[in-house]
């Protein structure tokens, strides 16, 4: 006995006409679309989060609260503050140290601790021979009030760019020292 199916396939078949889809190619066009939307919405996701990092801004041009503008004096004090970090995925806090002060004419600024010739944390007023200067103990670089240097260092210190605001110096990202520049 032979099946429907088997009657159905000796019949012939019309070839579909140019302006006819197939059921093979709306089938191959319907599971094609479907597969390509799951896979978009399992693959975007991915993606975002791997490059998500990259899209952020690295925060140049933010500002951290680090002391009240009525205790800076003419005499160079020590602060430290957080700054938030994120390198790719990996978020941390790193510690950082000003010497802040302001000019005879109030004006405050903040430099950076970092030694110029090779990196060491300079100190204020810690060398008895030299006093009312930045001091490096590893090879003895000297630096004047505003950071110019006098000795072993061939740059002057950098500085914090510095925001005053509502009572507040808020310190920025270290630049080129320019108070040096200044210094009478
Ligand atoms: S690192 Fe400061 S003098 Fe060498």
């Amino acid at each position: 006995m032979s099946s429907l199916n088997e009657e159905e396939e000796s019949l012939p078949q019309e070839p579909p006409s140019r302006n006819e889809m197939s059921r093979r190619q709306f089938l191959t066009y319907t599971l094609g679309g479907a597969t390509a939307f799951m896979g978009a919405g399992v693959i975007l996701p991915m993606v975002r989060f791997a490059v998500d990092p990259i899209l952020q801004k690295k925060g140049e041009g933010e500002f951290i609260k680090v002391a009240e503008a009525s205790k800076i004096t003419e005499e160079p004090q020590e602060f430290t503050f957080e700054l938030p970090q994120q390198d790719g995925w990996y978020a941390s806090t790193a510690m950082l140290t000003a010497w802040i002060r302001k000019d005879a004419n109030g004006d405050i600024y903040a430099l950076s601790p970092i030694c110029k010739h090779l990196g060491c944390t300079v100190g204020w007023n810690n060398n008895k021979a030299h006093p009312d200067e930045y001091h490096c103990p590893c090879h003895g670089a000297r630096y004047t009030k505003q950071g110019r240097q006098l000795a072993v260092a061939a740059k002057p210190l950098d500085q914090y760019t510095t925001k005053i605001d509502g009572g507040w110096v808020y310190l920025g990202e270290i630049v080129p020292n320019t108070v040096s520049a200044k210094e009478a």
